[in-house]
C-alpha cells in the first residue's frame, strides 16, 4: 500500500488513475483546480464516482499556486509523507494552447516547478510526469524516446517539453527518481469533450454535423485509458529517470475511427471538413518496446473494443451528456 499524491484527479486519465490506485489498496490525495478549460459538469461527474471511496481525499487547489500546494504537503507531513506524487494535472489541448499559451506555462511548467521543489524538500522519492506523444513534432515514425523533440508544433508540446527537462535537472540535482510517462491519444468512457473521439460520438448520436480538421487520414496510435492508468501505476517502481512511451502501437486513420463509431452508435455521420490546424501533428506512432522491457506493459484493449466501451458510456449518459459543450 502506498501514498499518492495524484494531480488532475477530476481530469479524464487522473481520474482512472485514482480510481485503479485505490482499487490496488493504496491511499490517494487528489488535487484538481476543476478549471473550465473545457465543460466542468464532466469533470464532477468524474469526482462524485470517487466520493464515497475509503482512503481517498481530494483538494480543490490550484498547482501553479506554491503555497496553497505546500499547504497540502504540510498537512500530509506530520503523518506519513507521499511514497509518490502523479502529476497528471495541465492544460492538455494542443489548438487551445494557440490560443491561450500563458495558461499552459503557468500549469504545466510552473506547476510542475512547485510539485518537484516541494518533493525535493518532502524528501517525496518517486515523481512521475504526464507527457505527450505531440513533443515529438514531425518525426520519423515510430516515435522512440531517444529521438529528438527539439522541434514541437504547439505551445502545448513545447510547454511539456520543457518540464521533462526540468525533471532531468530535478533528477541530476536532487536524485529524485522521475518518470516521464509520453501518452498517445489516450480515449475511453467520460472522456475529454475537446478531443475527437468524444465530440464524434456526441456529433454523430445527436445528428449533428461532424467536423474533422485535415482530410481525416490522419494517423494516431489510440489508447485505452485503462491500458493508461495500468501503465502509470506500474511505473511507480524506482527507476532513476526515465522517459516511456505509452501508445497503442497501432496507429489508425481518424476516419476508420468515425466509422466504428457509426457502426456502434447506427447512425452515418455528416462529415463536413476544416483545414487542418498547423499545430496538430499529422501522425504518431509510438515504439513501445522500452515500456514492455521496463514496466512489463502492453496494451491490452483493441480500438474496437475501446470505442465500444466509449460510446457505451456516452449512450447511457445521454441524457446529461447530451448537454456538454463541444467546440466544433
Ligand atoms: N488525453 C490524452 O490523450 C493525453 C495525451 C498525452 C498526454 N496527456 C497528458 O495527460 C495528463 C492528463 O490529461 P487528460 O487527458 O486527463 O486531461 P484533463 O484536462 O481531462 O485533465 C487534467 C486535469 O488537470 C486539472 N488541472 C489543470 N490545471 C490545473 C492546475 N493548475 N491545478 C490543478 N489542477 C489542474 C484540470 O482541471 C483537469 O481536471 C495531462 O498532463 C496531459 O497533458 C493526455
Amino acid at each position: 500500500m502506498s501514498k499518492l499524491l495524484i494531480t488532475g484527479c477530476a481530469g479524464f486519465i487522473g481520474w482512472n488513475v485514482t480510481e485503479l490506485a485505490l482499487r490496488d489498496s493504496n491511499v490517494v490525495i487528489g488535487i484538481d483546480n476543476l478549471n473550465d478549460a473545457y465543460d466542468v459538469r464532466l469533470k464532477e461527474w468524474r469526482l462524485h464516482q470517487l466520493r464515497d471511496k475509503p482512503n481517498w481525499t481530494f483538494y480543490r487547489i490550484d498547482i501553479s499556486n506554491q503555497s496553497e500546494v505546500a499547504g497540502v504537503f504540510k498537512e500530509h507531513q506530520g503523518r506519513e509523507s507521499f511514497d509518490a506524487v502523479i502529476n497528471l494535472a495541465a492544460r492538455a489541448g494542443v489548438q487551445q494552447s494557440t490560443k491561450d499559451p500563458c495558461e499552459y506555462y503557468d500549469t504545466n511548467l510552473t506547476g510542475t516547478l512547485n510539485l518537484l521543489e516541494l518533493c525535493r524538500k518532502f524528501e517525496v522519492k518517486k515523481i512521475i510526469l504526464a507527457s505527450t506523444s505531440s513533443i515529438y513534432g514531425e518525426m520519423k515514425r515510430p516515435f522512440r524516446e531517444d529521438q529528438s523533440t527539439d522541434t514541437p508544433l504547439s505551445p502545448y508540446a513545447a510547454s511539456k517539453k520543457a518540464a521533462e527537462v526540468l525533471c532531468y535537472t530535478y533528477h541530476y540535482l536532487y536524485n529524485l527518481d522521475i518518470t516521464i510517462l509520453r501518452y498517445f491519444t489516450v480515449y475511453g468512457p467520460a472522456g475529454r469533450p475537446d478531443m475527437n473521439i468524444f465530440r464524434f460520438i456526441k456529433q454523430v448520436a445527436e445528428g449533428s454535423p461532424v467536423f474533422i480538421y485535415g482530410d481525416g487520414t490522419q494517423e494516431r496510435d489510440f489508447t485505452y485509458v485503462d491500458d493508461i492508468a495500468m501503465g502509470t501505476l506500474s511505473a511507480l517502481k524506482l527507476m532513476g529517470y526515465e522517459i516511456i512511451n505509452l501508445g497503442s502501437d497501432r496507429p489508425i486513420k481518424l476516419l476508420k475511427v468515425l466509422h466504428l463509431i457509426e457502426q456502434f452508435v447506427e447512425r452515418q455521420a455528416e462529415a463536413k471538413y476544416k483545414p487542418r490546424h498547423p499545430a496538430d501533428v499529422p501522425a504518431t506512432w509510438a515504439d513501445i518496446s522500452r515500456a514492455r522491457k521496463l514496466l512489463s506493459w502492453k496494451p491490452q484493449v483493441t480500438l474496437e473494443e475501446g470505442i465500444h466501451k466509449a460510446v457505451g458510456w456516452y449512450m447511457e449518459n445521454r441524457n446529461w451528456a447530451k448537454d456538454i459543450l463541444i467546440e466544433e
